[in-house]
């Protein structure tokens, strides 16, 4: 029952207003819905009416004012145009739901006592009958009837008194974007007046208690509101901006309008419970919410295969948000490392699917690392092609011409055409083709010229075995063997399967930069000395491609330590030495250099390279390079430990973060060489999360920390996210050999409550992303794992669905794993009453 995005139809009717009753109860919720339908002059007349509902109780029907006998099938109601008046209509309806028994938290639902919503992206027919497609886009009025204190909406407030709230919502806006909250609840208040002197009464509501934990993500979004008035010209466009921490949520957040819903986590930060990554990604999800009230509510998608239209630019924009607050070059670093952990990875294995894909069973399974991630850099990319000013052109003209509309990738590339004036129509094929491009480089040196071939290619995705070639933008520099530039950052555009460029006349052999800033998202091959990357890695100007030079001399060095248990040389670790000891280079920048990759990237790039890989190998390889190189280093390691301390009061600062990151990491490295002596006194002395958990984690990385573990539990164990990161840590660094038994014991702890999504995902998420404890050799990791999501999906099946991307990469290993993995994964698709959700992902996965 694919849906495919070739049979597009437009609505048959649109919606002019809709009014929204609720009278809120746990089991009995009405909802009482008056919705005014037009038929819509571009579509062919004489079409039925469809409306979307599931899991409702008609209570009653009328058109009009006229009762009506209609009969509901399992995923809504059909009615004949014959049967309805010949131009607008008011529909009334009334139905019951039972918000308490929603475990999906999908729809109306209830977590801790209080209700809320999640209507993204096919949520609302779960709350009454509506055609719910983003291409519907209405005004909204809500009336909420409840004895809780706090009732909230979309829109500005029109009204309240003892037992009910109404709110309106003049924009125009999708039912994905419907939002209720009911609650005993606090806010945090502040205030932020717009570009053109809106006064917005700005809210962060949370459970009491918690409201000691929410003036950083306040500060963030007052922040977020300025820079989308400076960088883009958007300004708010309602009275009030209100935010929810909820603390059972499937996903990150919601950008509903005027009422973003969030995962606690995402909220809720102080220094003592929250580590410098918890306030990044506050900010940067705060950022990403607030900036969708542009791109994303006024102007949405056509459908849901439009969903990068969305995602993949608000997630350029927080990128570009977080570049401007903290480090351009720091956060294009982690953005890579994060794309490739995760984008490629999919992108790699039977789940490939294009950043617009082409069809879908189950849409909650396509809000995936290609959508979003490689959605962005398809952004960058087209930034870096047509010029930062003509970006700037396209983007306004995207303002301009679509607010209030529902669109497609079409629209959004033909203002890049006509703001550029350039045929875009190679470059659209990102949108289109799945998987990752290889590039290869190729250097030929004589008199004085350099020649440089580029070779691209895309292996066959799940029902795409042949590929066309893309336009790739491969930014390149040339530089001395001195290290000095010879040649600045120029964009090579590569849109054939092979180009050959030349730069003549140069003094000397230069040291090819190339793909400077990760120009594209490919996968560079590029043969070169262990000198020339040490060069890059001490001398570069493009802080990315320096960065990178490092990464690939490690990962040179961990290959054939896995492959032919070599060691590391003195090349390597001189160069580690003086990237680690370089008080020029940012401390932030520094720490990443330190982190070696991990086992799933090895594991990824060994498989690549034409190598089946095994995770016990890797692992061990991995911890022996640890120990080699803290045994190098460890005097220098220490001195930084002592110099990267931030005394006096914790900020969240990128500079303050940046030290504590690098003083982490140094002491990580050192456990396995000063048995955690110095990570037992950072442990010892912290007055902060940062510290607290990287100390303790650097002793469990190192096989240790067992009495740190235990503190650490009976100073949090009434903090639930706090709590989230004890169990996590203990999974995420469990010895391979026992990982599964560790992960089987936790899920017995009193505190794992195995319906909230944080806490599932912190021990059996967990533990599909430990390489060496998931694919342990017996398959305990494998079976554990698959019991687990069997269980969630009978109540949660979009977060099981989730989780059960930790088998996609099945293939890669060798026979006997294989077999295992698969065999765990058609029992969990032979399981009855398995959700739509998850028997799609298992079917793709299986092939
Ligand atoms: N639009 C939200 C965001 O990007 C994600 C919501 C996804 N929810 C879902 N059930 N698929 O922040
Ligand atoms: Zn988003």
């Amino acid at each position: 029952q694919p849906i495919y995005l070739a049979d597009y139809q437009p609505p048959a009717f649109l919606v002019e207003q809709v009014d929204l009753t609720f009278r809120l109860a746990p089991r009995t919720t009405r909802v009482i819905s008056r919705i005014r339908f037009a038929p819509n002059p571009a579509a062919m007349p004489g079409q039925p009416l469809r409306l979307d509902g599931e899991d409702l109780r008609l209570i009653s029907v009328s058109i009009d004012g006229v009762a009506q006998d209609v009969t509901p099938d399992a995923t809504g109601l059909t009615l004949d145009a014959a049967d309805l008046p010949d131009g607008p209509f008011t529909w009334q309806a009334e139905v019951e739901i039972a918000p308490e028994s929603n475990t999906a938290l999908d729809g109306l639902y209830m977590s801790n006592g209080m209700y809320c919503t999640q209507c993204e992206a096919e949520g609302f027919r779960k709350i009454t009958f509506y055609p719910d497609r983003p291409d519907v886009m209405a005004p909204f009025r809500v009336r909420i009837e409840s004895d809780l204190p706090v009732l909230l909406s979309n829109g500005n407030p029109a009204g309240a008194g003892k037992g009910w709230a109404e709110w309106n919502d003049p924009h125009p806006k999708p039912s994905y974007l419907f939002a209720l909250v009911a609650g005993d609840l606090v806010a945090t208040k502040d205030r932020f007046t717009t570009m053109d002197g809106r006064e917005v009464a700005l809210n962060i509501w949370v459970r009491k208690g918690d409201e000691g934990k929410t003036a950083y993500a306040m500060d963030a979004l007052k922040r977020s509101m300025l820079w989308d008035e400076q960088v883009y010209s958007r300004a708010y466009d309602l009275d009030i901006f209100n935010i929810v921490a909820v603390d059972d949520f499937n996903m990150g957040a919601m950008e509903n309008k005027g009422l973003n819903i969030f995962n606690s986590r995402y909220v809720l930060a102080s220094s003592a419970t929250a580590t410098d990554s918890d306030f990044a990604a506050i900010e940067r999800i705060i950022a990403h919410e607030y900036f969708h009230n542009w791109t994303g509510n006024r102007i949405t998608c056509r459908d849901w295969f439009q969903l990068s239209l969305k995602e993949g630019l608000t997630v350029f924009r927080d990128q570009q948000f977080m570049g401007d607050m903290r480090s351009h070059a720091v956060k294009r670093i982690e953005d890579v490392l994060t794309l490739r952990a995760r984008q490629f990875r999919e992108d790699a294995g039977p789940l490939a699917h294009p950043v617009r894909p082409e069809s879908y069973v189950e849409i909650n399974n396509f809000y995936t690392a290609t959508v979003y991630e490689k959605g962005a850099e398809l952004i960058r990319m087209l930034r870096l092609l047509v010029g930062e000013d003509r970006y700037a052109a396209a983007l306004d003209l995207y303002f301009a011409r679509h607010d209030g509309q529902a669109c497609t990738i079409e629209d959004w590339i033909a203002v890049f055409a006509e703001a550029a004036g350039r045929d875009l129509s190679q470059f659209k094929r990102w949108y289109e083709q799945a998987g990752t491009p290889q590039v290869t480089l190729v250097e030929d040196w004589a008199d004085q010229t350099l020649t440089l071939t580029l070779r691209q290619h895309t292996s066959p995705t799940p029902g795409q075995p042949l590929k066309e070639p893309l336009l790739v933008p491969v930014a390149i520099g040339l530089v001395g063997p001195d290290g000095a530039e010879l040649l600045p950052t120029q964009v090579l555009e590569l849109d054939s399967p092979e180009q050959v460029f030349t730069f003549a006349d140069l003094p000397a052999r230069p040291v090819v930069s190339a793909l400077r800033g990760f120009s594209a998202p490919v996968v560079l091959e590029h043969a070169q000395s262990s000198h020339e990357r040490a060069t890059l890695l001490g001398h570069d100007t493009d802080a990315f491609a320096r960065f990178e030079a490092g990464r690939n001399l490690a990962s040179d060095i961990l290959h054939a330590m896995v492959l032919e248990g070599a060691r590391p040389g003195p090349e390597y670790l001189e160069a580690m030495r003086l990237a680690l000891t370089d008080d020029t280079l940012d401390p932030a920048f520094r720490a990443l250099v330190l982190r070696l990759p991990g086992e799933d990237e090895l594991a990824q790039s060994l498989h690549a390279a034409g190598h089946t890989p095994d995770p016990d190998a890797i692992h061990a390889a991995r911890k022996r390079a640890l120990h080699i190189l803290a045994d190098a280093m460890a005097g220098d390691l220490s001195a930084v430990i002592d110099a990267m301390a931030t005394p006096g009061p914790y900020s969240p600062d990128a500079r303050d973060a940046g030290r504590r990151a690098l003083r982490l990491a140094a002491a990580a490295l050192l456990a396995h060489a000063d048995g955690g002596a110095k990570a037992r006194t950072i442990f010892a002395q912290a007055d902060n999360m940062t510290e607290q958990f990287g100390a303790w984690t650097a002793l469990l990385a190192s096989g240790d920390g067992a009495e740190e573990g235990a503190q650490f539990h009976r100073q949090w164990q009434d903090d639930r996210l706090v709590m989230d990161k004890w169990f996590a840590a203990q999974v995420m660094f469990a010895n391979p050999a026992h990982a599964p038994e560790i992960a089987a014991e936790l899920t017995r702890h009193p505190a794992f409550d195995w319906t909230n999504p944080n806490r599932f995902r912190s021990v059996i998420g967990v533990l599909g992303a430990h390489p060496a404890g998931f694919h342990r050799k017996d398959g305990a990791g494998y079976a554990l794992v698959a019991d687990w999501l069997i269980r969630l999906d009978g109540a949660n099946p979009q977060a099981a669905a989730r989780i059960s991307t930790v088998f996609e990469t099945w293939a890669r290993y060798d026979e006997t794993r294989q077999g295992l993995m698969r065999a765990e994964l058609t029992r969990v698709l032979e399981h009855p009453a398995l959700s739509r959700d998850m028997g799609e992902m298992v079917g793709r996965m299986l092939g």
